[in-house]
């Protein structure tokens, strides 16, 4: 599925080395099926050629506001009027003091000003010119004005120094402007999930656990933030980063064993959805040893487990019925190696749900790719095969019809 399809993405560029990154980004946005047309300062033509960018997105690049090709010699108007969205990766100190103040003499700082869609900017600089109270004021203008700042990101500069004022990878700002046209279906909900595996202590070093990695929970949270709601994310250990963490609008909570997320799921529970997308143990250790239990002269340990609490029957036994419909509704996830349709649709009368997704192919775990098999009242669904990302924006939009 193409996330831009039909967009019109006016791709700003400013004099800063990251320019180096934008041909990729503009390939990104292409390829999520957008039609890029590049706008460029004359500082950013130091970096990057012109050339570069009119042959990877197919149109010719504007460099001036004096451009006569515009039949009505109206650059400005023309360009900001045909867009979608205006895009500036790289915006420079220069530039964002520029439009924070309604500057305007060049042809993008002209197209900021005359515009009637969106504006997205990437800023990139030395930390320094970053940090400076000059630069800190233009961005909090430009978010009073309503302008998306995605980024910057802290990390190795091409000056030397390390800290905050690099780009964004052209990666996450093509993320960041999908991001951006998802339908807002889930603004005011709360929406909670669990994610990831969980780990059931034998003894201090020692445990149970498995291959989940967390990634189709955490593909869900950052679904749903895009789709406006308030998330609360319970993970079990795994390395993933909370995602879209400056929007100040999710909550993690991590925790190791099925007993901590149980309990941190129950402390929760009032919520619209809750997403049960952990690999949860049904069984704990009976008693975990407190020391290492030891190899030498010692028979193979006979372990003792004992059942733990289903968290998703749990929450979805809180749930009351809100116009007609379960609240919070509950959506569970099935893992299966035979008959998944078949065990997808036992688990959700057993457990008392409304929908249950199942995970379709057997390489599901650790891989970025998935494909689902969704189970409600109205029979089962398909979702092809994506990116987990992909199809957590599908299931989003699926589950806020349902709501
Ligand atoms: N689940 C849960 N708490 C548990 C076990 C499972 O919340 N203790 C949730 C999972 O997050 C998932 C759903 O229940 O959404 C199904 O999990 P699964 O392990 O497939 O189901 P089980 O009930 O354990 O059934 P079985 O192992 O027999 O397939």
């Amino acid at each position: 599925m193409q996330s831009l399809l039909n967009k019109k993405i006016l791709l700003g560029i400013s004099g800063g080395i990251a320019a180096y990154k934008t041909p990729e980004l503009a390939r990104l946005l292409i390829q999520g099926g957008a039609s890029v047309q590049v706008v460029m300062t004359e500082a950013a033509q130091q970096f990057v050629t012109p050339v570069t960018m009119q042959a990877l997105t197919g149109n010719p690049v504007y460099l001036s506001q004096w451009d006569s090709t515009i039949p009505n010699n109206m650059a400005h108007i023309e360009l900001s009027r045909s867009a979608d969205a205006i895009v500036i990766a790289p915006a420079s100190a220069d530039l964002m003091a520029k439009i924070s103040l309604g500057l305007a003499d060049d042809l993008l700082s002209t197209l900021c000003l005359a515009r009637d869609c969106p504006l997205l900017i990437a800023p990139a600089m030395n930390k320094q010119m970053w940090e400076h109270a000059a630069t800190q004021r233009s961005a909090q203008r430009l978010n009073a004005n309503g302008v998306a700042l995605l980024g910057p990101a802290s990390g190795f500069q091409a000056c030397g120094e390390v800290g905050m004022g690099r780009m964004l990878e052209p990666s996450e700002i093509a993320e960041q402007v999908i991001a951006f046209f998802q339908k807002k279906s889930l603004i005011g909900k709360k929406v909670l999930i669990t994610a990831g595996p969980t780990f059931e202590a034998i003894d201090p070093v020692r445990g149970i656990t498995n291959h989940s990695s967390g990634k189709m929970g955490f593909a869900i949270a950052r679904a749903a933030l895009e789709a406006g709601a308030q998330v609360h994310l319970i993970a079990g250990p795994c390395t993933l980063e909370t995602p879209l963490e400056a929007s100040g609008k999710i909550i993690r909570t991590n925790v190791t064993s099925a007993k901590e997320m149980h309990t941190a799921a129950m402390n929760a529970a009032d919520c619209d959805v809750f997403f049960a997308v952990a690999a949860v143990a049904d069984w704990g250790i009976a008693k975990p040893s407190k020391e290492k239990i030891k190899r030498q002269g010692k028979e193979a340990p006979n372990i003792e487990f004992n059942a733990n609490p289903d968290i998703l029957v749990d929450v979805a036994q809180t749930a009351k019925t809100k116009n007609g419909k379960p609240h919070p509704y509950c959506v569970g996830f099935a893992a299966e190696s035979t008959d998944l349709e078949a065990h997808a649709s036992e688990k959700r009368k057993r457990k008392g749900i409304p929908m249950v997704v199942g995970n379709i192919g057997p390489d599901t775990f650790g891989s970025d790719l998935n494909e689902l098999l969704v189970v409600d009242d109205a029979g089962s669904k398909k979702i092809a095969k994506a990116e987990k990302l992909q199809l957590a924006r599908q299931l989003i939009q699926l589950v806020a019809k349902k709501i």
